[in-house]
Order: structure tokens, then sequence, then C-alpha cells
């Protein structure tokens, strides 16, 4: 970690594994970033502990605190900004987020979700998968837009679905696959060889 580093912001709402992943990745030197802040909506997040543990500052906003989501989203924006994030990033955090806060940070919010968009958005992707009869499932990253799950992929990892899966031994070769993937998406976010066409986000090769 270097003063130079950017400033993630990470949100979470329970265990916290894929902030541990990005945790790792920088602690590894796989990903030139600085976490600023992790904040959760909820007190008894288990991943409150992995940052602390980690010597990141924390920060707990219950969501009920708050009268309506705008407002809950304007607390959000003014503490992510006050710890000075340039890239949020949603890792299991549980609350819609609605357009004051998507609008705070323009192209800037990523999110992971536990299937190959846009199979499946929304609660137990895991289960819809196997209810569906996939043969393939796996992780997407995306950015966050007003509309859930929608936002242009920024990274995807496939993972095969087993005859004798579960809906939690789906989720487990799944969460392997998005602890991979979260930090390798980071970083291609952070180093801004991409562009938007449409919802298409797009690599631009570095000039020859
Ligand atoms: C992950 O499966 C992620 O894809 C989904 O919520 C889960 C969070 O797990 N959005 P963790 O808190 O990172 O362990």
């Amino acid at each position: 970690m270097t003063s130079t580093s950017r400033r993630i912001g990470v949100l979470i709402s329970g265990r916290g594994s894929n902030l541990q992943a990005i945790i790792d990745a920088i602690g590894e030197g796989h990903l030139d970033a600085e976490i600023a802040v992790v904040i959760s909506n909820r007190a008894d997040a288990a991943g409150l502990a992995r940052a602390a543990a980690a010597g990141i500052e924390t920060l707990v906003l219950p969501h009920r605190a708050f009268t309506d989501r705008s407002a809950y989203d304007a607390a959000l924006v003014e503490a992510l900004r006050a710890w000075g994030v340039e890239l949020v990033c949603l890792a299991g955090f549980m609350r819609l987020l609605g357009p004051t806060f998507v609008e705070a940070f323009p192209n800037a919010i990523l999110n992971i979700h536990p299937s190959l968009l846009p199979s499946f958005p929304g609660m137990d992707a895991q289960a819809q998968a196997l209810t569906h009869g996939v043969k393939v499932s796996g992780a997407t990253v995306h950015l966050v837009t007003a509309d859930l799950d929608a936002g242009p992929i920024v990274a995807q990892a496939a993972v095969p679905v087993l005859e004798d899966d579960t809906a939690e031994s789906l989720s487990a070769r799944i969460l392997a696959a998005e602890h991979r993937l979260y930090p390798e998406a980071i970083r291609l976010l952070l180093n801004g060889r991409w562009r938007l066409d449409g919802r298409r986000l797009l690599e631009s090769r570095p000039p020859q």
C-alpha cells in the first residue's frame, strides 16, 4: 500500500469473504489500491472484524436509522466522500441503492453477483440456477446503475454446475471464483483502460 494508491470503499452486510479477498489481493501486491473504509448497514456483520484485523477503518450505518432510501443513500455518499473514496465496491451489501447514490459515483460503483448475468439477477441466484438446470453458472462483476444487477459487465468467471449440486455446494464453488474475480475486476476498473459503448464495457488496448 502506498500513499498514491487509489482509495476504494467496500460496503458489506455480512460475512465479508469478498472483502477478505480484496484485502488479501492488496496485501499480496496483486492490487494497487487502499481500502479507505468498510461500511456495513449491520453492526453484526462478520466482515467488520476482518476489516478491523487488517487495520481498516469501519463505519456502521444502520439503514433503519433513516427515514427513507434517499436519506440513507445521502449519508452513505457523505461518508464515502469524507474518506476520499473514488471507487465503491459492493461486497454482499444487501441494500438497494437509489439514484442519489448511483449518480454520486458515476461509473465508479462495482457489485459482485453470484451468477452469469443477465441470467438469474436478484436474490438466491445459485438456487435459481439449479432450478433452471443450467450446466454452467458463475460470477459477474458489473458497474452499478439504477437497474438491479443490469449495469455494464466488467468481468465474469464460469464454473460448472454438477448433477449432485445443492445450493450450498454450488454457492461454495461460485464463491471461490468470486474471490479471484473481484480483485481482477477492481484492477481493470482502476487502470482506466476501458470505455463504455452503450451497455458494453470495452477494454481499450494500450498504445503501441
Ligand atoms: C456473494 O455471493 C456475492 O456474490 C453476493 O453476496 C455474497 C457475499 O458474500 N452479492 P461475502 O459477504 O463476500 O462472503
